[in-house]
């Protein structure tokens, strides 16, 4: 990619594929008679969580969730936002999808609010980990990459909404932004 904000990339668009076929490998086998209720996280995980579900073949539900905490910083401001239709979730199996992990706070927000909606379980699949950010209890449950603390984009992830749409994952030159 031509722009020099990008100094590096991180996972190339083959680890990615080859990572997610392994991750919908795992989950299919899992999951392929429970019928799950999949949530992706918007904005963040819509092309890891299309590319997975093109890799998962059995009956599965769809739906979305829209979080925010970030704001056009690299930074979380701690308190996150939930918008989105209402869910039945009652009995249900359920998987998030998210992009990334990073201080927890979206993911033990989310795995506990779906709890009181009535989930039956509910288990979360990230395609990206930065253990060394967490502030929460909460681990994920399937995993792609563990990555060191550099803020990174590409692949849905974004900054200030730009980058989704890089095919990999590229780490951003903080100094040139
Ligand atoms: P957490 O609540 O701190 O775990 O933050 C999770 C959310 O922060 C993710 O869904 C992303 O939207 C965002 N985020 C965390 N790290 C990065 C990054 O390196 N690049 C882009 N977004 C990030
Ligand atoms: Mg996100």
């Amino acid at each position: 990619m031509d722009d020099n904000r990008i100094k590096e990339i991180l996972l190339t668009e083959e680890q990615l594929n080859d990572k997610v076929t392994e991750l919908a490998k795992t989950l299919s086998e899992k999951y392929e008679d429970q019928n799950p209720l999949v949530i992706s996280v918007l904005n963040g995980s819509f092309m890891f969580c299309s590319d997975l579900l093109k890799k998962m073949n059995f009956p599965l539900e769809l739906n979305f969730i829209q979080v925010s905490s970030y704001g056009n910083s690299t930074e979380s401001t701690g308190s996150i936002q939930i918008s989105g239709n209402r869910i039945d979730m009652k009995g249900r199996r359920v998987i998030i999808i998210e992009d990334i992990i990073d201080s927890g706070n979206t993911l033990k927000r989310l795995t506990e609010y779906f709890g009181t909606l009535g989930a039956d379980t509910v288990e979360t699949c990230v395609l990206l980990d930065k253990p060394s950010r967490r502030e929460v209890d909460i681990e994920p449950d399937y995993c792609g990459f563990k990555i060191e603390d550099k803020f990174v984009v590409g692949y849905g992830l974004d900054y200030a909404q730009y980058f989704r749409n890089l095919p990999f994952i590229g780490v951003l030159d903080e100094t040139k932004i």
